[in-house]
């Protein structure tokens, strides 16, 4: 919550309508080892509007990883570069070893179907910018549950609020039972569905997650699941009119184009908010502010 309320100072400066240093003369390494345009950008949108300086590569090719080295000597390498380090990679549990083996501060920016805590954060912050309060929401986490690291990080925070959950996805990628099991006891309310339309009716939250074809182990086997949900605005006809659809995109075939046009649709905003929330976490963990 502290977090939340800092990112909600940060938003002047987020938008450029005010100036910040305090992150002036300080240098955060973007290690980037997996696809990202909003996780990666906005890390740098953060750090740049806080006065600061990025170092780091977009794609590992261009790397000594090519030529073999190890993620703890590149950590090793790179954090005497630096002051802190935003990283994304393949592998779950890598973020958590990059900190084991680094002196400044890592940060998440996911970590393969494992979580994704800085996206958690800004989904939060939307959705108490959108609805006003966090906990009093029934929120519907639709599509890959199995796989899509975001939503393992919402349940989780999701359920320290003891918001009343839904789970709508095909049974082959519902949510893992380590994570349904921890969320109940914290005290979460949880329903299963499979079936989109006949859950939406009470909803607040629709958090809509993409299919997420490269952890298929098998290419046919997405196929049979993929374009499965589709949020349209017949779709919407059945919801609450104030319910709120909410995506981490990139989306592919899960909500289309005319949802934009309604009042429904915070998934741009929610983009945005992704640099006040991260201003306010490199600030914070930098320890320029408390
Ligand atoms: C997500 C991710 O990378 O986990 N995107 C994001 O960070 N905003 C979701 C996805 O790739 O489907």
């Amino acid at each position: 919550m502290h977090i939340l309320s800092v990112a909600d100072d940060m938003v002047p400066a987020a938008r450029g309508d005010e100036a910040s240093t305090l992150m002036a003369g300080k240098i955060m390494a973007s290690l980037f080892f997996e696809p990202s345009t909003r996780t990666r950008l906005s890390f740098a949108a953060a750090m740049n509007r806080l006065g600061g300086r990025v170092i780091g590569f977009a794609r590992p090719g261009g790397t000594s990883l090519q030529k073999g080295e190890t993620l703890a000597d590149t950590i090793r390498t790179v954090e005497s570069y630096c002051d802190l380090i935003a990283m994304r990679h393949p592998q779950e549990g890598s973020a958590r070893m990059a900190a084991e083996f680094a002196e400044v501060p890592v940060i998440n920016g996911g970590d393969g179907a494992g979580h994704h805590p800085t996206q958690c954060l800004l989904d939060l912050f939307t959705i108490q910018k959108e609805r006003g309060d966090i906990g009093d929401n029934k929120v519907a986490l639709i599509g890959d549950l199995k796989y899509g690291r975001t939503v393992h990080s919402l349940a989780y925070a999701l359920a320290l609020f003891k918001a009343d959950l839904t789970f709508i996805a095909p049974e082959q990628l519902q949510m893992p039972h380590e994570v349904v099991e921890e969320c109940q006891e914290h005290g979460a309310s949880i329903s299963f569905e499979t079936d989109l339309d006949a859950a939406i009716e009470d909803v607040d939250v629709m958090y809509v997650t993409r299919i997420q074809k490269e952890r298929f182990p098998d290419p046919e086997e997405y196929k049979k699941v993929a374009g499965i949900y589709t949020i349209d605005t017949d779709l919407l006809r059945h919801a609450k009119s104030e319910a709120i659809v909410m995506h981490p995109l990139p989306r592919v075939y899960e909500i289309s184009a005319e949802v934009d046009d309604t009042s429904a649709a915070a998934y741009f905003r929610q983009a945005f908010n992704g640099v006040p929330v991260r201003m306010a976490l490199i600030s914070l963990v930098a320890g320029v502010i408390s």
